[in-house]
């Protein structure tokens, strides 16, 4: 057996009471409620309550909550500066990590407490929505704007984004945030956790996580698979393209497989539904036929190695349904997972709190002595 453990594989370094996951049979909770239940019947604010302080909230609660959001809705000047003056092209995703940085220098005076943690954490969730709001805006050719809180923060989200939207669309974007916000301790989560367990403030440990989120090996599976049925460009093409590319070609099918699943990613249900009922447009509804056509084909190939359908096979159709260029899918998927982050950081640190501090064996040269 090996000395080390690659990848930390199987290394558990944390208890969670937040995400509840049973790969073989598909199940995923978050603090004991089914995902699928929670996505169509709640709203991302009292779901990020549930997963921050332990309850649902009640009425008074929620109120406070949303209220203390809202207030942070206002974007800093030197935030607005920093996103003028970035070049055209940059990455949707290094935008983020950028702002979160910059704010992360304001925090001079930062000492940790779980008090301080606790009132912070409101304030992050309504200055996120704006970096993520304006970061689409400036890749859509807009002004760079306060955001207007309106009812809840999808709504809030998709109106400062896109300045109007519908009602499918804002539950939509409520049922993505929810399903995207948690997953137990993937590499972004466990790159916060390292920053946090040096008790440093929490948009570092943010500015981490997003930092790891970036690399394809993680975040970027949704862009992946939407590329991947643009490429393949029509419903007669599919067949042709899974023969070449993936039974006879080297390539992965994105959107396919996953290290925990062995079956349907349980996510997959809810992104699907809304798949469904927001491609109208013929662009659309040609994307989507494709991609059932491609799922039908992986399953039959795949499903007998335990390989299904993960939940970024159908997400991005979603998002782009919404208005959302593709190059933004990712940081979307950073939006949602902010309070999962911030979760398991209070998780960590207020109760188990310890620096994380691995060992590396030493297999390089012996004693050399230096000669100028
Ligand atoms: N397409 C084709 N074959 C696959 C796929 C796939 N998508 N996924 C796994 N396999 C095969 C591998 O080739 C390998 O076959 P072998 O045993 O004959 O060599 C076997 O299944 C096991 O593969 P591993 O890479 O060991 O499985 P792992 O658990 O490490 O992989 C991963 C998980 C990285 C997600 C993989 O399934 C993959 O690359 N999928 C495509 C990218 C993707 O969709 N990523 C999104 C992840 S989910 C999420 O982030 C929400």
């Amino acid at each position: 057996m090996s000395e080390i453990s690659p990848g930390l594989e199987n290394v558990y370094i944390k208890y969670t009471a937040l995400t509840y996951i049973d790969g073989e049979k598909g199940i995923m909770r978050y603090r004991g409620y089914d995902i699928n239940e929670l996505a169509e019947k709640s709203t991302f604010e009292k779901v990020s309550y549930l997963m921050l302080f332990g309850e649902l909230p009640d009425s008074k609660e929620l109120i406070n909550f949303n209220d203390s959001i809202n207030r942070n809705l206002r974007l800093d000047g030197y935030l607005k500066t920093i996103l003028k003056n970035m070049p055209e092209n940059a990455d949707a995703l290094g935008l983020l990590q950028t702002l979160l940085s910059a704010k992360a220098s304001s925090e001079i005076n930062y000492k940790y407490s779980a008090d301080n943690d606790s009132k912070k954490v409101p304030e992050i969730l309504g200055n996120v929505l704006s970096m993520v709001a304006n970061i689409c805006r400036i890749k859509t050719g807009r002004d760079i704007i306060d955001p207007e809180p309106l009812n809840d923060y999808s709504s809030t989200f998709l109106h400062a984004c896109f300045d109007s939207f519908t009602k499918d669309q804002a539950d939509a974007m409520n049922s993505a945030l929810i399903l995207y916000m948690d997953h137990e301790i993937p590499a972004s989560t466990t790159a916060a956790l390292v920053t946090a367990s040096t008790l440093s403030d929490m948009y570092s440990s943010l500015a981490s996580a997003v930092t790891a989120l970036r690399g394809p090996l993680h975040g970027g599976a949704a862009e992946g698979a939407y590329r991947q049925f643009q490429e393949i460009g029509s419903p007669g093409n599919v067949e042709k393209w899974f023969n070449e590319n993936i039974v006879n070609g080297k390539k992965r099918l994105v959107g396919f497989g996953h290290r925990v699943y062995r079956t349907y990613d349980p996510r997959l249900k809810t992104f699907k539904k809304y798949a469904e009922m927001l491609s109208v447009t013929p662009e659309q509804k040609n994307i989507l036929e494709i991609a059932k056509k491609l799922e039908m084909l992986g399953v039959e190939k795949f499903g007998k190695k335990g390989i299904y359908t993960n939940t970024d096979f159908y997400s991005g159709i979603v998002f782009n349904a919404l208005g959302f260029p593709v190059d933004m899918f990712t940081t979307l998927f950073g939006l949602s997972r902010v309070t999962g982050i911030l979760a398991h950081i209070m998780e960590y640190v207020e109760t188990q709190e310890r620096l994380i501090r691995p060992r590396a064996i030493y297999n390089g040269k012996d004693y050399r002595e230096y000669k100028e």
